[in-house]
């Protein structure tokens, strides 16, 4: 088990849960922030700190956001589907690349052409 991190941190990024984490098992992304499935300690003061309540234990996520517990994993998995274990992330790394689910998630505020008003 180990905390995820949901949509309402695309765009946002506040990087405060990274200054909370013990083990330093949360990566920046290009739009947004990630938790390592097997570096987590789930020790939880991420959760509990988030301004935008982006993060929940992967038990605790709703069955609309499901497809964010393997979008966490993704940006650490190698050519082989293996996970890296990066060891701990530090300020000013190179953001991981995010997958195609986050690079074409719609920004916040944005309507999208097919979307019930
Ligand atoms: Fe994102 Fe919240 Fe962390 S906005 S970077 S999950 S503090």
């Amino acid at each position: 088990m180990a905390l995820v991190i949901l949509s309402p941190c695309i765009d946002v990024k506040d990087g405060t849960c990274t200054e909370v984490c013990p083990v330093d098992c949360i990566y920046e992304g290009e739009r947004m922030f990630y938790i390592h499935p097997t570096e987590c300690i789930e020790c939880s003061l991420c959760e509990s700190i988030c301004p935008v309540d982006a993060i929940r234990y992967d038990d605790e996520v709703s069955p609309a956001d499901t497809r964010f517990l393997k979008l966490n994993g993704d940006p650490f998995r190698n050519a082989d589907g293996e996970l890296d274990q990066p060891g701990g992330w530090s300020r000013g790394d190179t953001p991981l690349k995010d997958p195609a689910a986050i690079r074409d998630f719609p920004a916040a505020g944005k309507i999208l052409p097919n979307a019930s008003r």
